[in-house]
């Protein structure tokens, strides 16, 4: 098991060396980062393939997107989006499978998929790299998302990682659960009943019915966005009950440990989930986040390529 020159649709596709290898090149690339170097010097490119990748965004994204097509240009990699349904022949009735296969024949180095649906069999003639697959997994987000708590708090291994909000629609946090409890952390989760994860993956998960405890509990909280736009039935509580009982704000970091990480994916819906002023604290790790997602979608892309690494 390895994602080296296969698809990485699941972190149960990473090999406990895949995840040490991810984490050193990102800590690399971070470094390069800073220097304001290339990226390039760390490897070296086979400068007899052209290497192309397609991001295929079917659903909307900023940060993802974004990173992927920075991460491609710092590797040498011509990115090229394919994203406007509208434009395309999928509104003239091709399906979704169709439409990938089309894509197939055109011969990327690999395939960055964002889409609702759950995913459909990949062979590896062409890998495939999760961008965000609906409600199933972000495996990207999860090691974003762990390598900032490493930044922060040496290792994950031993943490308290409360997951905190719309649990039952989140790809980041079923990403999350199986590479911390891989890793060696504790995850527990706090949101309204009508949200509980159903997947057999959180059988026998801590759960906090009081916010502030699982506050008082934790490491790491990982904050969720509701996401509405996935609720096919009432949540059992309007907006503002869901605030009342579940945002972090002044009041509710007061419980927080003063040596805990504060995490969101994004996007977060200020005024919802928690309000602007978390932003602030010096124990969110939100900003981190986004720009360590370019280290850690480069190191990802260099591993799924195989690119020969120079720099150790
Ligand atoms: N975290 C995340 O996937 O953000 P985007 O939807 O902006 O890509």
């Amino acid at each position: 098991m390895s994602i080296r020159n296969k698809s990485f649709t699941s972190v149960d596709n990473l090999s406990d060396e895949d995840i040490k290898t991810i984490f050193h090149r990102a800590d690399v690339f971070k470094k390069l980062g800073a220097e304001k170097k290339s990226f390039k010097q760390a490897f070296s490119l086979n400068t007899e393939q052209d290497l192309n990748a397609l991001l295929v965004f079917i659903e909307p994204s900023t940060r993802t997107r974004i990173s992927f097509e920075m991460a491609c240009n710092n590797l040498g990699i011509h990115p090229v989006l394919f994203s406007d349904v509208q434009g395309s022949s999928i509104v003239k009735g091709e399906s979704l499978e169709e439409t990938f296969r089309t894509l197939k024949f055109l011969n990327p180095s690999l395939i960055i998929l964002r889409y609702k649906g759950s995913p459909f069999q990949f062979d590896d003639t062409v890998p495939v790299v999760n961008g965000g697959f609906g409600s199933y997994e972000h495996p990207t987000q999860a090691l974003i998302d762990v390598f900032t708590i490493q930044s922060a708090q040496e290792k994950a291994q031993g943490r308290n990682v409360l997951i905190l909000g719309d649990v039952l629609h989140s790809r980041v946090s079923n990403s999350n659960l199986k590479l911390l409890k891989r890793l060696g952390a504790e995850v527990a989760f706090c949101s309204p009943s009508s949200l509980f994860p159903k997947d057999d993956l959180w059988k026998g998960i801590k759960c906090f019915e009081n916010i502030n405890e699982g506050l008082k509990w934790a490491d790491v909280v990982m904050c969720l966005r509701i996401q509405q736009e996935r609720h096919d039935i009432s949540i059992g509580l309007s907006l503002a009950e869901y605030r009342d009982q579940y945002h972090l704000g002044a009041e509710q970091l007061k419980f927080l440990k003063e040596s805990a990480v504060i995490l969101h994916p994004g996007p977060c819906i200020f005024g919802v989930e928690m309000s602007m002023d978390v932003l602030k604290d010096s124990r969110s790790f939100i900003s981190a986040q986004v720009t360590n997602g370019v280290f850690i979608r480069s190191a990802v892309l260099s591993l799924v390529l195989d690119f020969k690494w120079t720099f150790d």
